[in-house]
Formats: structure tokens, sequence, C-alpha cells
């Protein structure tokens, strides 16, 4: 059980305007927003990250997907941040997914999807240093004080 994981806003959902309606409903849910950046990924950076679909017959249409506009990167913190993530964005299809569901509310289609989120403790690691360094994931002690 980690307390960490790494959530992306896709393309679809934040060329549609929609980031900021998943970042407040994600935080609805009980996580708190450790790191957060906007970015476009390149090809090798797309593939990297999908290497584990390499050779599936949507791997090409995802990375064409995945490149085609900003993303929004977070690392999202939880007592069980994996699982609970998990649950919170719902099937990988919107027509599958949970009432209430990131995915049922936001997204377009099984390809289209609005969101991703790690799929295991060891995914989550991975994903989370290949989007943020260490000092840019803000734990405890370098927030601001709640009181202040
Ligand atoms: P993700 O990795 O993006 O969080 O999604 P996931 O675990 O729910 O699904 P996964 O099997 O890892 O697939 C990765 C992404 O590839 C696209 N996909 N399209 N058209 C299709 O049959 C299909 N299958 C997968 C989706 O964007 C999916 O989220
Ligand atoms: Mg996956």
């Amino acid at each position: 059980m980690s307390k960490m994981t790494l959530g992306m806003i896709k393309p679809d959902a934040v060329g549609a305007g929609k980031a900021g309606a998943i970042i407040a409903h994600i935080e609805q849910q009980g996580f708190r927003v450790a790191a957060l950046k906007m970015l476009r990924l390149s090809r090798a950076m797309a593939r990297e990250f999908y290497a584990e679909h390499d050779g599936k017959p949507f791997y090409e249409p995802l990375v064409d997907f995945i490149t085609s506009g900003p993303v929004v990167a977070m690392a999202l913190e939880h007592p069980d941040a994996v699982k609970t993530f998990r649950q919170v964005i719902g099937a990988t299809d919107p027509a599958l997914a949970g009432e209430g569901t990131v995915r049922k509310l936001f997204a377009q289609s099984k390809s289209r999807n609005a969101v991703h989120g790690s799929d295991s403790e060891a995914s989550a690691g991975r994903e989370l240093k290949f989007f943020f360094s260490r000092t840019e994931i803000l734990m405890g002690e370098n927030r601001v004080n709640e009181s202040e």
C-alpha cells in the first residue's frame, strides 16, 4: 500500500476544458495534489510511457492520441493511493465505468478516456519518476504550514 500514485489528464479532456473539473473531483475524493505539471509528450516519451502495450493493435493510435495535445500529470497522495485512484477513475471503457467515476463523468470512449492512473505499486514508482523529480513532489516538510 503506497501513499502516492501518478494520475494524468489526457489530451481529450484537457482540450475540452475539463482539467479543472477533473482535478476538483479528484480532490473531493480525498486525494492531495503533491505535484502538478502540464506538458505535451513527445512521441518518444509516449512510447516509453506506454511501452507495456508495444505490439498491441491500439499502441500506435494510443501514441498518436496521447501526443495530440497537452496532458496534465499529477502526483496524488492518499493512504491507499494506487488502488483507490483506479477505483475513482473507473473502467477503461466509460460505457463500463461505474456511476460517479471520472471516466463515466468525463470520458468519450475507450480510447479517448480522459484520464490515466498507475495500475500497480511498481507502475506508480516508475511513472512518478517519469514525470517528476524528487524535489518536485511536495511532501509534508516543504509545504506551507496550513495555519499560515
Ligand atoms: P491507462 O493505462 O491509460 O490508465 O488505462 P487502463 O490501464 O485503464 O487501460 P490499458 O489497458 O492500460 O490501456 C491504455 C490505454 O490505451 C487505450 N486503449 N484503447 N481501443 C482499445 O481497445 C483500447 N484499449 C486501450 C486507452 O486510452 C487506455 O486507457
Ligand atoms: Mg494502464
